[in-house]
């Protein structure tokens, strides 16, 4: 029997509930596609912070490290709010593993089927033809991590603030690797994002996407779009999509605005994929839920699991390569929603019941 290692990190806010019902999701798809689940739990986020003084402690790096993959929850919440930015858990827990393992390539996928279209806020007649669009996010250049990253005191008393937009080839030659080659797999179309009539960056981006494309698989229909036009573009036609290409802060902001029009923040996962292999020959990948921690109902079994569950099955075909079995837990999630069960954020005043209820219905889905 094949056995996966994994650590999984919970982390602060509603990723504990969330996180144990994705562990009793893969146990349970393991005993179906007979494989074994070896993993251990650590601290990371504002607990981290809590309990070792660090957000992402070295014990939980090491761990990391030792694994073939990481199941993230999601970090942060009021009670680290007042500490300095750079010590916040988001961007001292995430940023820094995405770069430990250089974390590449997010991959976000947008779904919403035809006949959940009531979840979707777009108009009835958009939302009803379902939504299939694949956010691909560069996720470890550009300005989240570009150097100079400061704020200073100027002589005449301002203060001024500098961060650094930077793209290298290399970089956005293996991201556009990542999309052609997931474009292939569905529609071969590729919509790549930047701001080419204002951002240097964005002009390096363009020219080289359009060579990547050509050189590896010109039947590929690529074509090219301002950010500010593929945000409104995304609501107004979202099928218009297949693979979405982008740089790391225009795919931050324009994975929200796909997980909303697919129905919830509570229902999208993601995979980040590194540079590295694990010990099956697939990608080391990071495999999180896109919604955040929710303090708002963390602690109180509200909480929606499946953008959890199905970043699980995210990591079962990424870096395990088990398709059949995260095939399997999409699925059971699909089935779950379809038959009508509904956490509170994808509720519409109609009863919603709570993360356990959710959960126990997935499971019995798995099969
Ligand atoms: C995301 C999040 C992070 C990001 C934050 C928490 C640093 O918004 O994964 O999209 O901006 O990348
Ligand atoms: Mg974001």
């Amino acid at each position: 029997m094949k056995t996966i290692r994994f650590t999984n990190l919970p982390g602060d806010g509603i990723g504990p509930e969330v996180m144990s019902v994705a562990l009793e999701a893969l146990e349970k798809a393991g005993q179906v596609y007979h494989f074994e689940c070896e993993t251990t739990a650590h601290d990371v986020g504002g607990i981290g912070i809590d309990n070792h003084g660090n957000a992402l402690p070295d014990k939980t790096l090491e761990a990391c490290k030792a694994v073939d993959a990481i199941l993230f929850g999601s970090v942060g919440g009021p009670k680290w709010e007042s500490l300095p930015p750079k010590e916040q858990p988001e961007r001292a827990a995430l940023l820094p593993l995405r770069k430990a393992f250089e974390l590449f390539a997010n991959i976000r996928p947008g779904n919403l089927f035809p006949e959940l279209a009531d979840l979707s806020p777009l108009r009835a007649d958009v939302a009803s033809a379902g939504i299939d669009v694949l956010c691909i996010r560069e996720l470890t250049g550009g300005i989240y991590f570009g150097q100079p990253k400061t704020t200073r005191q100027l002589e005449n008393g301002e203060k001024e603030a500098l961060d650094t937009m930077i793209y290298q080839t290399g970089e956005i030659r293996r991201i556009t690797e990542v999309a052609v080659k997931a474009a292939a797999l569905r529609g071969k179309k590729i919509c790549s994002v930047d701001k080419a009539n204002v951002l240097e960056t964005s002009v390096l981006w363009r020219q080289t996407v359009s060579e990547i494309v050509q050189e590896m698989d010109p039947t590929i229909e690529l074509s090219h779009m301002y950010v500010d036009n593929a945000a409104m573009q995304l609501v107004r036609n979202p099928n218009q999509f297949d693979v979405l290409l982008t740089e790391n802060m225009f795919g931050d902001i324009l994975s929200d605005e796909l997980a909303v029009i697919c129905g919830s923040l509570g229902m999208l996962a993601s995979a980040s994929l590194g540079t590295g292999r694990n010990s099956h020959d697939l990608p080391f990948g990071l495999y999180e839920p896109a919604g955040g921690t929710a303090p708002d109902i963390a602690g109180k079994g509200l909480a929606n699991p499946c953008a959890q569950v199905l970043s699980a099955a995210l990591m079962l075909r990424y870096s395990f390569g088990l398709e059949d079995a995260a095939l399997a837990i999409e699925n059971a999630v699909n089935e779950t929603i379809r038959s009508g069960l509904r956490t509170g954020d994808i509720s519409q005043g109609e009863n919603s019941v709570g993360t356990r209820e959710m959960g126990t219905a997935i499971l019995s889905h798995i099969q």
